[in-house]
C-alpha cells in the first residue's frame, strides 16, 4: 500500500466509505479482510430479513460532520446510505459480527401495543415466569400521562403467550391485551422493577412532600397486595427512587436514587446526593455503595454477580431540557465479596439520547435502553449492535430465553433473538 508509512495505513477503509464496504481489492491486512468478509457475507449470503450490517468503517470518515446544534444527543444517527425508513425496515443493526450470534438465524421485532400519547410503557419491565406475564410501569410525571402530583402512574401487564402468537408480524397493535394491575396498597409512582423471591420489587418515586419514595414488594398475582421494604434513609426521604436490581451472588437488593421527581415537578427539593443504595434483606440495613453521579439511573448485574452496571443520565434534565455535555454513560463496578462496589470504570457512552435501563445477557454482554432503541455492547464496551426502534426506550427486559419485551413510552415491542438474559432472582 502506498500509504504504508502514514498513520492511515492502519485503516485502509479510510479510502472512502463506499469503497470500504465492498472493496475486495484493498484487502491486504487481516483486519481489512475481516471487515470485508463481514460485508461480503451480507451481500452474498444475505442476512436474515430483519437484519442489516452497519460496519463502523462505513462511517468513520464522513464527507461532512454537522455541528452540535444540528447533530447532538437528541438526534438520531443515520449512517451514510441509510434513511430512517431503511433503518426501521431491518431493525437489527450489526455493528460488529459478534452481534449475529446474539441475534441468531431469524430475529424478529413486533410492535404489540400503542397507547396513543400516554407513556404507559416506560419502565420496570419485569417477566414473571409462573404466569408468563410481563409487568411494566407508566411514566410518572409527563403532562401527557396526567400523572405526577395529580395521580400515581400505573402498572400494566401483558401475556407473553399473546405476544409469541404475533411474532411473525411487524405490527400487531390490538392483538395483545394490556391489563391494568391494581396493586393494594398501591405502589405510588412506580418506575424500576425486578424479580425477587417469587415477588416483584418496584421503586416508587414518591409524590409531593408527604409520600416518600419507597421500595415496594408486590405480589404478582391477585390480589396484587404490596408491602413496604424501605422508605427512608435513617429518617430522611430519598429523592425519587429510580431502579432496582438484585445481585445474583449475594441476593442483596441494590437501588438507585436520583432527582427526576423534582425535575418533573412532583417532588420537593432533593435532600440527599444522587447515589446507589444496598439493602441487606437479612437485617434491613441500608448502606450507600456508590456516589459521584450527575443522575444515576438504571442498575443491573452481570450474570455471575461479579460486576454491577450503573447508568448516569446526567444529560437529561427532564422538564428542564438537555445538556449535550452531560453523561449518557454506563459505569461498571466490581462487586466485592462483602457486597460493596469497587473499581469504578467507564464502560460505555451512548451517542443517541440517554442511557437508561440496563441489563446483561447470560454471556456478559450489556444491553441498554437509549434514544433510538436498545444498544448492545460486549464486555469490553464495544458496540456490537442495536435493536433500532427509531424512538427512545427507557427500559426493556429479557422474558425467558430468546424473548425480549421493550418499552418505548407510548409503544410496546416484542422481540425474539438467540440470546438469553442473566438469571433472575
Ligand atoms: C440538537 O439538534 C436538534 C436537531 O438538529 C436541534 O433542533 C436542537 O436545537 C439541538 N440542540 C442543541 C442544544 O443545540
Ligand atoms: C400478600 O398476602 C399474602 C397473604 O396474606 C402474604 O403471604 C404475602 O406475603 C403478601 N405479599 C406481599 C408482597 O405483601
Amino acid at each position: 500500500m502506498p500509504q504504508e508509512t502514514t498513520p492511515r495505513s492502519a485503516a485502509p477503509w479510510i479510502l472512502s466509505a463506499a469503497a470500504a464496504a465492498f472493496a475486495i481489492g484493498v484487502a491486504t491486512s487481516p483486519d481489512t479482510i475481516k471487515n470485508i468478509f463481514f460485508d461480503i457475507q451480507d451481500v452474498l449470503t444475505g442476512l436474515p430479513p430483519q437484519v442489516q450490517s452497519i460496519p463502523p468503517s462505513t462511517f468513520a470518515a464522513l464527507p461532512a460532520v454537522p455541528p452540535e446544534n444540528i447533530a447532538n444527543i437528541t438526534t438520531l444517527f443515520i449512517p451514510p446510505g441509510s434513511t430512517l425508513e431503511s433503518l426501521k425496515e431491518r431493525p437489527f443493526h450489526v455493528y460488529h459480527p459478534d452481534f449475529l450470534k446474539i441475534l441468531g438465524r431469524s430475529p424478529t421485532l413486533t410492535l404489540i401495543a400503542d397507547a396513543g400519547t400516554d407513556p404507559l410503557f416506560h419502565e420496570a419491565v419485569v417477566w414473571y415466569p409462573p404466569t408468563d406475564e410481563v409487568f411494566i410501569a407508566q411514566s410518572a410525571g409527563p403532562p401527557s400521562a396526567g400523572t405526577g402530583l395529580k395521580k400515581s402512574s400505573m402498572i400494566s401487564k401483558i401475556s407473553l403467550i399473546e405476544a409469541m402468537a404475533v411474532s411473525n408480524e411487524r405490527n400487531a397493535i390490538g392483538k395483545v391485551q394490556v391489563h391494568t394491575v391494581p396493586t393494594e396498597p398501591p405502589v405510588i409512582n412506580p418506575n424500576g422493577g425486578t424479580n425477587y423471591n417469587g415477588a416483584i420489587l418496584f421503586t416508587g418515586e414518591g409524590m409531593g412532600p408527604d409520600v416518600p419514595p419507597t421500595l415496594f414488594i408486590a405480589n404478582p398475582r391477585e390480589p396484587y397486595n404490596t408491602s413496604i421494604l424501605v422508605n427512608n434513609y435513617f429518617g430522611r426521604q430519598f429523592n425519587s427512587l429510580n431502579d432496582v436490581s438484585v445481585n445474583y451472588r449475594n441476593k442483596h437488593i441494590y437501588f438507585t436514587d436520583t432527582v427526576y421527581g423534582y425535575l418533573q415537578d412532583f417532588r420537593p427539593k432533593p435532600g440527599l446526593p444522587n447515589q446507589v443504595y444496598r439493602l441487606d434483606p437479612a437485617t434491613g440495613a441500608v448502606t450507600v455503595v456508590a456516589d459521584e453521579f450527575v443522575r444515576c439511573n438504571g442498575i443491573t448485574f452481570s450474570q455471575d454477580g461479579r460486576y454491577a452496571y450503573v447508568t448516569d443520565t446526567g444529560a437529561s434534565k427532564a422538564f428542564y431540557g438537555f445538556d449535550n455535555t452531560g453523561a449518557s454513560t454506563i459505569y461498571r463496578y466490581t462487586v466485592a465479596r462483602d457486597g460493596t462496589f469497587e473499581h469504578r470504570k467507564m464502560f460505555a457512552y451512548a451517542a443517541v439520547g440517554f442511557v437508561d435501563g440496563v441489563h446483561c445477557d447470560s454471556k456478559g454482554n450489556v444491553y441498554a435502553g437509549v434514544g433510538d432503541g436498545i444498544h448492545v455492547w460486549n464486555p469490553s464496551g464495544t458496540l456490537l449492535g442495536k435493536i433500532f426502534l427509531g424512538e427512545a426506550s427507557a427500559n426493556f427486559q429479557f422474558a425467558g430465553d430468546g424473548r425480549m419485551v421493550i418499552g418505548a413510552e407510548t409503544h410496546l415491542y416484542y422481540a425474539t433473538l438467540a440470546a438469553k438474559g442473566a438469571p433472575i432472582s
